[in-house]
């Protein structure tokens, strides 16, 4: 039988959490993330206390934990950039290998475009390593598709990312008109 999957915004006191999940996927996937394992190693634990705080709180940025059966299995951020057009993105998605293509990745990204979507989003952006073909292939089936603007990785200049959007409404939001 399927595990079941559940999404649920970080809580302040989820320091631990976040810093757990966040050094399991830097270590499972390092092809897919801006920052690196040593980096994230080397922060210490209030570092992740005060992430957890502020995601757990803030109208611009947050986070999302993915669980199965109650236990920590993945996690999504999601955040409004300071530029005046208040673009929304998503990022530092990853779901744990063992619960792979039971669409806890599909649920991580659709809360957190729903989160987006009611602090006023229409658009979600993603950046996505080109070399990332699994990532980009699991973006594209949840209906994302390129800007057309390309950026050399935050770890290296000789490697390239694309970046994706999807438009996005909020189910909750009241009907226009
Ligand atoms: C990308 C990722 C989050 C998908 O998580 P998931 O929970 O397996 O995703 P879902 O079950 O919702 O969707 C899986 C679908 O994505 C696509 N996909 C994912 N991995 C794939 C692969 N290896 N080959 C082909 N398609 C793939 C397929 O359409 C797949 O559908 P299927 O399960 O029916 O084959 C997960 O593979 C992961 O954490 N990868 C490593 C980190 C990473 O690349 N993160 C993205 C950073 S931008």
């Amino acid at each position: 039988m399927s595990p079941s999957l559940t999404v649920a915004r970080i809580a302040a006191r989820q320091g631990d959490v976040f810093r757990e999940l966040r050094t399991a996927s830097l270590r499972e996937a390092p092809y897919a993330f801006g920052d690196t394992l040593e980096e994230t190693l080397s922060a210490d634990a209030t570092t992740f206390d005060a992430k957890a705080a502020l995601n757990a709180a803030s109208t611009t940025s947050t986070t999302f934990i993915l669980y199965t059966e109650g236990h920590p299995a993945g996690l999504i951020d999601a955040c409004f950039d300071d530029t005046l057009a208040r673009r929304a993105f998503v990022s530092d998605l990853w779901v744990a290998p063992a619960v792979r293509h039971l669409r806890g990745g599909e649920l991580l990204v659709n809360t957190a475009s729903e989160w987006l979507a009611l602090g006023g989003a229409t658009e979600v952006y993603a950046w996505i390593a080109d070399s990332n073909r699994n990532a980009m292939r699991f973006y594209e089936r949840l209906g994302f598709g390129p800007t057309g603007d390309h950026r050399p990785t935050a770890r290296a200049q000789n490697q390239w990312e694309t970046q994706l959007v999807r438009h996005v409404t909020s189910a909750s939001a009241p009907p226009a008109g």
